[in-house]
């Protein structure tokens, strides 16, 4: 169990979140390495070694650190990026470049060049102007690419409006009017600077039903069937994107296989028909593999009772360590680390202490009657898009992050200072 109670008190992957607390101060991200290696495990079992031909690349947004690429370095997995930024923490640990995949909607110029020079091989074309561009770095480096082609499968999947990305009517993907996408394709095929690899698709985050997949792997399937029609090329690899659901509360995880298994079962169907060897099959899970791995802890602050109304409990961080709850109303449930075999009678919201009413981060927990400042709130599953949207709203430092494994701890990411804060801001010398 990553997640234990003794002593009164909450350990994570065998320490004892309290002690974190005190050593490396809050608010404070904490990672369980044992529950990471447990989704790699499962990810191999379930599909890479289950199939063979198969990859799955890390989409590095949901937690992007030095210390991640290194525990994906060494679990054989590929990356995923989608900025210079992402790709540069990647470099500082040397991460194989060959096992990069570049996506996005609008990757600038320089990113791209910055991408072919060291070495990214895998390209997922988001955007019609985006050819030219690869074009244009491979010649100056002279490299040559595999490239992807995104496409809006036109389904829109059942999860909040602003982490859909199949439907119609998104800024990702290539449309799928065949004047647009065929000759896009056709000039991928024909270019010297790439190989045409296949195609990819993202429909969407936090999805628990298979029925979005199917039907967007169908548009997937005719559209390779088509190209294989219209320009006589097969495709070498279909990539199925992330976004399978995690617990927050109560939403019940599915296992990989259960999105994968039917998708695998799809591909493998259409190959036979199609008469030609089963494409590489590629997957881009992000919170499924980082989500429940971390926690946040917190110290309480003022407690302030509305009789009849609410009882609100100020925590040290908030909307700048985790946007999500204003963002998309996630709901999130945690606990008083140190008083975590106390009846939970009282009901509470967690609110953070930004200068703003949503800075919510859990409504209508219940914690002991006892709960009092200095206390510390563990709040679960919130080691994905977390720490990645964390901003310096009203100045608050980003929080430390820790990684413990078995009862030991290391940081894995500083704690913000003050100086960090301001250190890029200059003084006009006329003021
Ligand atoms: N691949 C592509 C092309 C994506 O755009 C994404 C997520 C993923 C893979 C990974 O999806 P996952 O397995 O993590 O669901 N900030 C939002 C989530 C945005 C997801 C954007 N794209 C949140 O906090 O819920």
């Amino acid at each position: 169990m990553i997640r234990e109670i003794k002593n009164g008190k909450l350990y994570f992957d065998g320490c004892d979140t309290t002690a974190l607390a005190e050593e490396y101060g809050t608010p404070l991200y904490v990672f369980s390495e044992s529950d990471i290696e447990s989704r790699f495990a499962e990810l191999k079992k379930d599909f890479t070694e289950k199939y063979g031909n198969c990859r799955v690349a890390y989409a590095s947004k949901a937690f992007c650190s030095r210390g991640m690429y290194k525990l994906l370095e060494k679990s054989g997995f590929s990356i995923d990026v989608v900025s210079g930024g992402e790709l540069a923490v990647a470099m500082s640990v040397d991460f194989p470049a060959e096992r990069i995949e570049f996506n996005g909607n609008n990757k600038l110029p320089s990113e791209i060049d910055m991408a072919v020079d060291y070495g990214v091989k895998r390209f997922i074309l988001d955007g019609t102007g985006e050819l030219p561009l690869i074009e244009e770095a491979c010649k100056k480096h002279g490299k040559k690419v595999k490239v992807m082609v995104r496409i809006t499968p036109g389904v829109a999947a059942s999860t909040h409006d602003y982490i859909i990305t199949g439907k119609l009517d998104s800024k990702f993907g290539i449309p799928m009017e065949d004047d647009v996408l065929y000759p896009l394709i056709k000039n991928v095929i024909d270019s010297p600077y790439t190989d045409f690899q296949g195609l990819h698709m993202h429909i969407g985050s936090q999805l628990f039903t298979t029925k979005e997949y199917m039907e967007s792997l169908e548009v997937m399937l005719t559209t390779a069937t088509e190209i294989k029609r219209r320009l006589g090329e097969d495709v070498k690899e279909l990539n199925l994107g992330g976004g399978f659901g995690v617990t927050y509360t109560d939403e019940e995880r599915k296992p990989y296989s259960f999105f994968l298994d039917p998708m695998m079962e799809r591909i493998i169907g259409w190959s036979e028909d199609m008469g030609m060897e089963r494409p590489k099959v590629s997957i881009e899970p992000g919170r499924s593999i980082i989500a429940e791995a971390g926690i946040t802890l917190y110290t309480v602050g003022q407690i302030k009772e509305i009789r009849d109304v609410r009882k609100y409990v100020s925590i040290d961080g908030g909307m700048g360590d985790n946007i999500r709850v204003p963002l998309y109303d996630a709901v999130y449930t945690g606990i008083i680390a140190n008083r975590a075999e106390e009846p939970c009678i009282d009901k509470v919201t967690v609110c953070g202490k930004c200068c703003e009413s949503g800075d919510i981060i859990i409504r209508d927990l219940m914690i002991p009657e006892s709960t009092k400042a200095g206390d510390i709130v563990a709040v679960y599953s919130t080691g994905a898009y977390g720490y990645t949207m964390a901003s310096n709203y009203n100045n608050c430092p980003i929080p430390a992050a820790v990684l413990v494994k078995d009862g030991r701890h290391a940081l894995l990411i500083k704690r913000q200072t003050y100086e960090q804060i301001f250190e890029n801001q200059l003084v006009p010398e006329w003021l």
